[in-house]
């Protein structure tokens, strides 16, 4: 393996010189111009494919610039000054395959400067201070598949700009201004795989928009103020991987909005206002591994609505609003190994409500409002390997001591640190530094305790003819009940000896 990497690395700066990326003067059939040419050129070197503009001071680009040089492949200026392009700027250049202007000053493309360039299959003008495009613009340019227009400062297309970009596979329109799109905008471009409208200001997108796209692999609609969405929005979505719906200002999402995507990878919905899911939103996603509902405003999941997501390893439902988990959210996600539940309102949890998540390593509760817990919360979840409980506000009285004894005994799995809150005179304190005495004693308990008064334990404690139900519920009565440090000395014993006489 080394040897294969160094023979890699002895031919990295040929592989960069003549395919591309970065042109270098070695490169056998292209020219590079640097910061010293201020104008194209009259003449080229003969015969060359490739010509590179790389700092150049290069203002406009002429009518006819390339004319005597037909051979021409590739033309690039990258981080010139580039501010106009004349109408024929490219003519007669027949076999051109790559036009890239980036990264330059352009305002605006007028007609016809890409006329006749019917091998064109990619051009790119990202980076530029392009305002708006014009309907004729792109005409002619019927084989080109990569369409690159991000970073600019666009506003509005033209109705039609796009039409005779039947071979179109890349639109990417991100990064910049876009507040609306028209229904017709893309439905020329019967070929499309991957359509980046992320980082504009989009509040809608309006209905029919994909009708005719038999072939999107990537629909990216991040970073925009889409408030809401069609459920047939991607009618055609066989073949979509990835969508991208995140850092939006969605408050809900239509039923079945997700059904009929087998081969959906990435879906994103985080960042959002999604306040609770329909129960039939999601249909079988066999190849979805991942899921994020994190920043939104979710009080609760439909019962049982994620059980189509079979494949799903990562489910994230942090920073929403869940005050109370029900163990039906994760009926069907045997396969998820990291759950992520923090920045919730949650208070409490019982065993139960991890009985499905059979495979969770991750499991992450901080920054919920959790003040005590049972020290069998997470005994349904056999492989636990990382466990976030900081962030709570634990109440460190007596009734927290079977959770301490169990954190104590966990501690290899406990990634974070657990912090009482409360009362005062503990506040800060890491719990599994406490003593078992140092927990306050008299207390509140907490609701969801089985409350056992010290009196009848005692009574019954000490007449031997205890009832066989009190018995089975006596262990854990015995670590439940909050006794004062000193009668602890007593009862403690006494019951540990009536137990072991049992
Ligand atoms: C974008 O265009 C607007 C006018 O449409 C202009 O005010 C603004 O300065 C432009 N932004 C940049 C970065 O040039
Ligand atoms: C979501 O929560 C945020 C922050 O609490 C709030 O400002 C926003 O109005 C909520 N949105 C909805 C739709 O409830």
């Amino acid at each position: 393996m080394p040897q294969l990497y160094s023979f890699l690395f002895l031919l990295l700066p040929w592989l960069m010189g003549c395919c591309g990326q970065a042109p270098s003067e070695r490169c056998s059939n292209c020219e590079v111009f640097d910061k010293t040419v201020t104008s194209v050129p009259a003449t080229l070197k003969p015969g060359i494919k490739e010509l590179f503009f790389v700092s150049s001071p290069v203002n406009t680009i002429p009518k006819g610039a390339f004319f005597t040089n037909p051979q021409l492949e590739k033309i690039e200026f990258l981080k010139t000054t580039t501010n106009s392009i004349e109408a024929g700027a490219f003519e007669g250049l027949e076999k051109l395959t790559k036009i890239e202007i980036s990264s330059a000053q352009l305002d605006s493309i007028p007609l016809g400067v890409f006329q006749d360039l019917t091998n064109l299959k990619t051009l790119v003008l990202k980076i530029n201070n392009i305002q708006s495009l014009q309907r004729g613009i792109f005409d002619g340019l019927v084989n080109l598949k990569d369409l690159q227009l991000h970073i600019n400062n666009i506003t509005s297309i033209e109705e039609g700009t796009f039409d005779q970009l039947q071979n179109l596979e890349v639109l990417h329109l991100a990064n910049n201004k876009l507040t609306s799109v028209s229904s017709s905008l893309l439905s020329e471009l019967k070929k499309l795989k991957t359509i980046r409208f992320y980082d504009n200001e989009l509040t809608s997108l309006p209905a029919g928009i994909f009708d005719n796209h038999q072939d999107l692999t990537e629909v990216a609609l991040q970073n925009n103020k889409i408030s809401d969405i069609q459920s047939q929005l991607i009618p055609h979505n066989e073949k979509l991987v990835k969508l991208f719906l995140d850092n939006n200002l969605l408050t809900e999402l239509p039923p079945q909005m997700f059904h009929g995507f087998p081969v959906l990878k990435i879906l994103t919905l985080h960042n959002n206002q999604l306040t609770h899911l329909p129960p039939n939103l999601f249909g079988d996603m066999p190849r979805l591994n991942e899921l994020s509902f994190k920043s939104n405003n979710l009080t609760s999941l439909p019962l049982g609505g994620l059980g189509g997501l079979s494949k799903l390893r990562k489910l994230d439902l942090s920073d929403n609003k869940f005050e109370d988990l029900v163990k039906e959210y994760f009926d069907g996600l045997e396969k998820v190994t990291d759950l992520n539940l923090q920045k919730n309102l949650i208070k409490s949890i019982s065993p139960d409500i991890f009985d499905k998540l059979k495979s969770v390593t991750t499991l992450k509760l901080s920054k919920n409002q959790l003040k005590w817990l049972p020290d069998d919360a997470f005994n349904s979840l056999p492989k636990l390997s990382k466990l976030y409980l900081d962030g709570n506000p634990w109440h460190c009285d007596c009734n927290l001591i079977p959770f301490y004894y169990w954190l104590d005994s966990q501690s290899s799995i406990l990634k974070s640190q657990v912090k009482c809150a409360t009362p005062e005179s503990l506040k800060e304190k890491e719990i599994i530094s406490l003593e078992e005495d140092d927990f306050i004693w008299p207390t509140t308990l907490p609701a969801t305790t089985v409350l056992y008064t010290t009196t009848p334990v005692l009574t019954t404690a000490k007449t031997t003819t205890l009832p066989t139900t009190t018995v089975t519920v006596l262990p854990r009565a015995f670590v439940l009940v909050c006794f004062p440090p000193l009668t602890r000395a007593f009862v403690f014993p006494a019951l540990s000896l009536l137990l072991s006489a049992l």
